[in-house]
């Protein structure tokens, strides 16, 4: 499909997503109460209806539809992401593989659901046995920062355990997740399996999260809505998978690679315009090469192309919103003040792109942990490089936070590599690389970056509930 072929059908779908009365699904685009209620009320049908009957063969047999479904409608499913939330081509249409295996690996995961059964350990004629159920209904709030392949966490999970879904995307970038729900349609999956609602947070999100039809939320987004999801999650005692914001230390020792390291570094942070969970953002730096790594990665970012998302030479596309570009040039024009200092970037982008949230990516040297950009979460392409000198020092320094989402360290020294592995308090660490998400292992946060795993055994058992069973075969 070409993409000014692509962008008509795009308009037609945004027409019909957002139109007014367009079917019985889709009556008002921005969700309230009463629509939060309708939803769930289809999803506990579906989940107690037909959907129950369902075997894990059969499920299993619709996943691999939908990835087939998925693949075929992929370059549409691209176009419509990078429309709707800014991300370029480049990068959209790279993630194909990656969500293709995801919703692979879910449907591997249908065919493996197993309790535990005893031996007679119980007088008389008892058997004694443990079976997995499905939770229920599943609410997934996910944010603006990459639906295309968020969704699947939740999607593919809910599919392959038995669960049926209410879905309320970002209001920010809702579109993806509105054409995914039409291809599993068309790949058989019952009506009232999954059912979106599009709203705001505090309307919609909020709706859902506190509903007692829920009977858990799976949630990805800030800190500050985690900590409300708790609290609102209380009605009904849900169980809740959280992961939240980060401030993942990247650290790079001397003795590294710098060929890698730089790119490396680099792009766990500008990738996506820096509108990332686990991006690396505070780059600790052994000192004897920070004059060296800093300079070398702010030419780097220099060859990085900033620009309308749909130019297939772009990397980088423009921040969410208005909200979010104001965020991150207050962050960007406050380090200085606090004594950091600009290697590169700091500022928003003129010229053509003025009328767009366009920024430089951009390094800060000698920032100290305590400056307000090794604190808090940016969400934009902004690094803060901080120096250290030894590795007892920089284990300090990088479990100096709140969060405890990602980390990583740059070494050719294994024992190095290790002492890092063990010592940084996060729920994944990469070595020589960044970023990536196997779905076999997963990835999850500790500390204020909430809990529970995307990904492996633990985020399939997390849809699930143990039924302890006895029979007295008489
Ligand atoms: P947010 O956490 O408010 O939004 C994420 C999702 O939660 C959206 O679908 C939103 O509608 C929903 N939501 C908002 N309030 C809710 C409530 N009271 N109850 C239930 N659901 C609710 O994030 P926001 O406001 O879009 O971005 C603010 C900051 O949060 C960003 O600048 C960034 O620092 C951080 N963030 C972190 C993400 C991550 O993956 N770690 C993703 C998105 C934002
Ligand atoms: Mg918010």
């Amino acid at each position: 499909m070409t993409i000014s072929s692509g962008l008509c059908r795009l308009f037609a779908i945004v027409v019909l997503l957002h139109g007014q009365n367009h079917t019985s699904r889709w009556t008002r685009s921005m969700g309230v109460d009463q629509d939060v209620d309708a939803a769930v009320v289809a999803a506990r049908a579906a989940f107690e209806g037909p959907w129950s009957r369902w075997t894990p063969y059969q499920r299993q047999c619709l996943l691999v539809k939908i990835r087939d479904l998925v693949e075929a409608n992929f370059d549409e499913l691209a176009i419509i992401e990078t429309l709707d939330m800014g991300a370029p081509l480049t990068r959209t249409r790279n993630l194909k593989g990656a969500i293709l295996q995801m919703i692979m690996y879910f449907s591997s995961q249908t065919m493996n659901v197993a309790g535990e059964t005893s031996g007679n350990s119980l007088p008389g004629n008892i058997t004694s046995m443990s079976i997995k159920a499905p939770v229920g209904v599943i609410g997934g709030i996910i944010p603006w920062n990459g639906p295309l392949i968020s969704q699947w966490w939740v999607l593919g999970a809910a599919l392959a355990t038995g669960c049926t879904v209410v879905m309320k995307p970002a209001e920010d970038a809702s579109l993806s997740v509105l054409r995914v729900v039409e291809l599993l349609h068309e790949a058989g999956m019952p009506e009232g399996v999954v059912n979106v609602v599009t709203g705001y947070g505090a309307i919609a999100g909020e709706a859902l999260s506190r509903h007692p039809g829920v009977d858990r939320i799976a949630f990805t987004g800030s800190t500050v809505t985690g900590r409300k999801i708790i609290e609102a999650s209380a009605t009904n005692m849900k169980k809740l998978q959280l992961e939240l914001g980060g401030k993942s230390p990247d650290i790079v020792f001397a003795d590294a690679d710098l060929d890698k390291a730089v790119p490396g570094a680099a792009m766990a942070v500008f990738t996506n315009s820096g509108q990332v969970c686990y991006a690396g953002t505070r780059l600790f730096v052994q000192r004897t090469i920070q004059e060296e790594f800093t300079q070398r990665m702010a030419e780097f970012a220099k060859t990085l192309k900033v620009g309308d998302p749909l130019d297939s030479s772009v990397q980088l596309g423009p921040l969410i919103s208005q909200k979010q570009l104001d965020k991150v040039l207050d962050y960007m024009h406050g380090a200085p003040k606090e004594g950091a200092t600009l290697a590169g970037g700091g500022e928003r982008l003129g010229g053509e792109l003025a009328s767009g949230y366009f920024v430089e990516p951009t390094i800060f040297a000698n920032v100290t942990n305590s400056m307000r950009i090794a604190r808090e979460e940016i969400f934009g392409p902004v690094i803060s490089v901080i120096p250290f000198d030894t590795a007892d020092e920089v284990l300090t320094l990088a479990n100096d936070t709140e969060y405890g989402l990602g980390g990583a360290v740059w070494t050719r020294d294994m024992s190095t590599a290790l002492k890092m592995v063990h010592g940084i308090h996060a729920g994944t660490v990469w070595v020589n690389c960044y970023g990536m998400v196997d779905p076999n292992v997963g990835f999850g946060g500790i500390k204020m970056s909430g809990y529970g795993v995307k990904g492996s055994r633990g985020h399939i058992d997390a849809y699930l509930y143990s039924k302890s069973v006895y029979i007295n075969a008489g």
